[in-house]
């Protein structure tokens, strides 16, 4: 397959370029690196042996994207592009729904105009909002009491795309609803280079631990949980980019959903343990308030995935912490001059 990936210089987007690129599909990556760094794609490149056709280019802008990958042929896409950052997108939500929502009908039409049918979305564990039950599976309602613009967004194009397969009966979707993704390729060449203060846990435990950082803030150690903080379910990138493969050859007419997660809980504590046994590095916290609109427990049911993609996770948290590790040491500025 010659596969496109939207927002494919980002961190999942790489990973998974270079899972494609090693199972003997072609790439082709298109971003405007509002998040990212084309040098992420000169490594995957390097790391594949070949050169990745690089694309730059808005997404949210359809002249300027047809004219972008004019001449350019492929038979199925991977929807990486966006914004995803929560506490963000409370403060700027048109920002966020212009460019998730915009870029989304950009590509569904040049798709159709094109006769491609293939589409992989990346959604998230966000859709299922504050979980009525744990683990969850694809049946937990999607799309309800959402608590930030970011997680509506993947709601709404969940729905935008599911009314285009109405339209389209040719479309072949899938909609791959990530749980917590974390680690990095094990070269430590590749990696998550958030921009600014992390968002999300790992990235910011790696930055403590490489002394960008003085320590951690825990959100919180009275959760109904079993030691308090919150948990997730890490599933590690390279597991997450083999699922985009698996789904990639497994698409079908219509649309379908999988989650994709480990099927374990850890908690913020499990995951501080895990990255200093792998680091050998001490990584200072202290525990202040829960972050606001945070909940105890989201871990994945994945056997749907497992069943009919054939997919499940080999990787560990401890792989994981191991793999950022290794990033975060080798690459302490991450893609920019170190
Ligand atoms: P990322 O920011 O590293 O990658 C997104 C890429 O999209 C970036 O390279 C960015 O430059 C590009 N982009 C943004 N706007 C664009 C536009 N208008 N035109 C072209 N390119 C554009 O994020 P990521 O962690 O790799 O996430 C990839 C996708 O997975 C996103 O859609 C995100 O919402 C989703 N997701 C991420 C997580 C997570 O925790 N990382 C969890 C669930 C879902
Ligand atoms: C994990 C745990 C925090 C940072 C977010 C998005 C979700 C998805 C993944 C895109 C929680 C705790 C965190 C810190 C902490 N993204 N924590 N100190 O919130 O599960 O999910 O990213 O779709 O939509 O909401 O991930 O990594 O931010 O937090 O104690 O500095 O770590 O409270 O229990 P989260 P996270």
């Amino acid at each position: 397959m010659r596969v496109l990936l939207t927002g494919g210089a980002g961190y999942i987007g790489s990973h998974t370029a270079l899972e494609l690129l090693g199972r003997g599909h072609q790439v082709v990556v298109l971003d405007d690196f509002s998040n990212s760094s084309p040098e992420a794609t000169r490594r995957v490149g390097e790391l594949a042996g070949q050169e990745v056709p690089l694309v730059r280019a808005d997404l949210t802008d359809p002249e300027a994207t047809r004219a972008a990958l004019e001449g350019i042929d492929f038979d199925a896409v991977v929807h990486f592009a966006g914004l995803k950052a929560v506490g963000e997108s409370v403060a700027q939500p048109t920002r966020y729904y212009r460019t998730n929502i915009d870029s989304t009908l950009v590509l569904l039409d040049l798709m159709r105009e094109r006769g491609v049918t293939k589409l992989v979305f990346s959604s998230s564990a966000t859709v299922y909002g504050d979980p009525r039950y744990v683990p969850q599976d694809e049946a937990h309602p999607v799309g309800q009491a959402l608590t930030n613009p970011y997680g509506w967004s993947k709601a709404m194009i969940e729905q935008i795309i599911t009314d285009t397969a109405t339209a389209w009966p040719e479309l072949e979707a899938v909609l791959l609803r990530y749980f917590n993704p974390v680690g990095a390729h094990p070269s430590g060449r590749i990696g998550e280079d958030p921009s600014g203060i992390p968002n999300n846990l790992m990235p910011f435990i790696a930055q403590v631990a490489v002394g960008k950082r003085a320590e951690l803030s825990v959100f919180g150690d009275h959760y109904d949980t079993p030691d308090g903080t919150g948990v997730r379910d890490y599933i590690h990138v390279m597991d997450l980019a083999a699922g985009h493969v698996a789904a990639l050859e497994h698409a079908a007419p219509g649309v379908t959903a999988y989650n994709l997660g480990s099927g374990t809980g850890s908690s913020v504590f499990d995951v501080i343990r895990a990255f200093e046994a792998a680091s050998g590095v001490a990584v200072p916290y202290a525990v202040v308030a829960p972050r606001p609109g945070d909940v105890a427990n989201v871990v994945a049911n994945p056997e749907k995935a497992n069943r009919e993609l054939n997919w499940a996770t080999t990787l560990t948290l401890e792989d994981a912490c191991r793999d950022s590790w290794a990033w975060q040491s080798q690459n302490p500025n991450g893609y920019a001059a170190n």
